[in-house]
């Protein structure tokens, strides 16, 4: 019998599980005895991993490019799989999910905002209307657009270029002077179509002023259009021309008042973005005497494993709120635990071939190796030059960056 017979037993439908977040809302789903349905593209589908197979009732194979065809492929599927939400990881697939909620009229996001939470030109736009704190900033398509926006001197040095849709720090770069705007313009602009689906990119480049400080990131659940604050989380990153990110822990080691207006701040950017029933992942910076600046929102669960340092830290599972949020129910925030997790990742020095890695098993601390010997790893301009990662857990934050901090320098990356 097909699970979807089964009475009492709903599913949920997430388009393109694959990635950081599909291991916690398989798990997540297997928790609150919902079924996990994929939608996603023949060719991707083949490589899923044993661990994502495992956790599916089912998959809907269709093309994710092709707005119009998954629409209709998708809304078949979970009309006869009794699919009682929609859900998704990847954040340029926001919109899809957007709208194929709206088709199902199922609990989702306003279609017709969607597109701010994936594209940071439209997003600068509804963060402006709804007056949410965000960088100023400047359009281009090339390098003498952009020379002329520097020279006016209107968002100063240094300036931020990046992509106007891309994720996990591809393209950004901080540039100092006007003699990095060619290369980081160029590098921002790069990118047409996201694999490995093939979306379709917006190319254009987006410029910034710099916003100075620590950086945080805060995730919030919206129930019909109420937010909930979850958890703030510290962000590490690379200092230079590219900001990668080293590491997040949990809890942020803030004072009450700067989590409640960081929280206050992300739940503001969220309903922005148009997130009604579903999550957003809200990145702010704040500077020195300032009040939190957001730097980008995703209506898609966090990557990075922050999703395991939040529950490990607070209990609190956000991929279990978000499944409660897209099926209309309301979200389980309450942290339930008061410890602390901090993760690190192990960074190369330079691009080449991996020789050796070596990340040391420590007592309160385990760690993950994503490229092995014979591998190629690139420089660590953007995510994918992550040999691998540790999370430790401690009783205060303190001790556990310090752990996890120990063991990243106690490692070994050897690239020739
Ligand atoms: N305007 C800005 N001011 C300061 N830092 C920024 C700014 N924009 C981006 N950054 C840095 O670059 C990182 C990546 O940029 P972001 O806009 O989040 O792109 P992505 O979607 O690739 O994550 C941020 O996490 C932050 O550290
Ligand atoms: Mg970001």
């Amino acid at each position: 019998m097909d699970s979807s017979d089964e009475p009492g037993v709903t599913g949920v439908m997430v388009i393109e599980p694959m990635g950081n977040a599909g291991r916690f809302l398989a798990e997540a789903a297997a928790r609150l005895g919902l079924r996990l349905y994929a939608a996603t593209d023949e060719q991707v589908h083949a490589g899923y991993e044993p661990w994502l197979t495992h956790g599916l009732a089912g998959v809907c194979l269709t093309e994710l490019a092709d707005t119009e065809r998954a629409l209709d492929d998708m809304e078949v599927f979970c009309r006869d799989h009794r699919i009682a939400g929609v859900a998704v990881c990847w954040e340029l697939l926001t919109p899809l999910a957007a709208l194929l909620a709206a088709r199902l009229g199922l609990p989702g996001n306003d279609p017709l905002r969607a597109k701010a939470a994936r594209n940071k030109i439209v997003m600068a736009e509804a963060f402006r209307a709804a007056g949410v704190a965000a960088p100023a900033g400047a359009v281009v398509t090339g390098a003498e657009q952009a020379h002329a926006v520097a020279a006016s001197g209107r968002l100063g040095w240094p300036l931020v270029v990046k992509p106007a849709e891309q994720g996990g720090s591809w393209g950004v770069s901080v540039v100092a002077g006007p003699d990095g705007l060619d290369a980081a313009v160029a590098a921002a602009g790069r990118f047409t179509r996201a694999e490995p689906h093939g979306l379709p990119l917006d190319s254009r480049v987006l410029l910034q002023s710099y916003v100075p400080g620590e950086e945080f990131s805060a995730d919030t659940v919206v129930h019909e259009g109420v937010p909930f604050p979850l958890p703030v989380v510290r962000k590490d990153t690379t200092a230079g021309t590219y900001r990668v990110e080293t590491g997040h822990s949990c809890p942020a080691g803030l004072d009450a008042r700067t989590v409640r207006a960081i929280q206050d701040t992300a739940a503001r950017a969220a309903l922005a973005v148009g997130v009604r029933n579903g999550i957003a992942h809200t990145e702010v910076k704040i500077p020195p005497g300032g009040g939190p600046v957001v730097i980008e929102t995703g209506a898609r669960l966090p990557g990075d494993n922050i999703c395991e340092i939040v529950e490990a830290a607070t209990g609190v599972s956000e991929a279990v709120a978000y499944l409660q949020a897209v099926t209309g129910q309301l979200p389980h925030i309450a942290p339930t635990r008061d410890e602390a997790a901090a993760l690190r990742f192990l960074l190369p020095d330079r691009a080449g071939v991996v020789e050796d890695v070596l990340i040391p098993d420590v007592p309160g601390t385990h760690s993950h190796i994503d490229i092995r010997p014979g591998q190629r790893v690139p420089e660590p301009a953007d995510s994918s030059g992550r040999v691998g990662h540790v999370v430790a857990r401690a009783a205060s934050v303190d001790d556990a960056r310090r752990l996890a901090g120990q063991v990243i320098a106690d490692s070994l990356v050897k690239v020739s």
